[in-house]
């Protein structure tokens, strides 16, 4: 009895979480890419101050090219949109409950990227708009 309640409790959990990041069933690439805004020079400066603080780079590598702790993020911007972006930023583990064919195309490592909880979302969402603008 218990157990099943507990179930209940995850799957209620997942499926709220589904619907709020609005993407309906996966399907990937997305069917029609949003255009992003691209980045003012300032903001580019804000995604660098970002990407240094945040330690992307050690494992995204320092031209995104990818290393042995994180995936290269060239063209990935087809599986993406903004909001998506920011929201899998917040907390990756999470979103990959609800979207595991992010882990699938990204098989072999040992650690998830972190949350960053602590980001607010005005950087969030610049640090996804820069990550969709790769490979353009
Ligand atoms: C500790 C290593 C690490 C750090 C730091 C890190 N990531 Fe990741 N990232 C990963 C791994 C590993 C994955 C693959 C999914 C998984 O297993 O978590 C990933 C996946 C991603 C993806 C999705 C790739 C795809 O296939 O769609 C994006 C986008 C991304 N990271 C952006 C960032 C940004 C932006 C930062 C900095 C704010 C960052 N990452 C920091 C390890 C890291």
């Amino acid at each position: 009895m218990k157990k099943s309640i507990i179930i209940l409790t995850m799957l209620t959990a997942v499926l709220t979480f589904a619907a709020c990041g609005g993407s309906g069933p996966a399907e990937e690439p997305a069917a029609e890419p949003e255009p992003v805004t691209p980045l003012t020079a300032e903001e580019l400066q804000q995604v660098q101050v970002l990407v240094e603080d945040n330690i992307c780079a050690e494992c995204h590598g320092a031209n995104l090219e990818g290393t042995e702790t994180g995936p290269a993020l060239i063209n990935v911007g087809q599986y993406w949109t903004e909001s998506k972006l920011e929201k899998y930023i917040y907390n990756p583990e999470f979103f990959m409950v609800s979207h595991p064919e992010i882990r699938r195309r990204n098989p072999g490592f040992e650690v998830d990227m972190p949350p960053y909880t602590d980001m607010p979302e005005e950087d969030r969402r610049l640090l996804a708009r820069w990550v969709l603008l790769q490979g353009e």
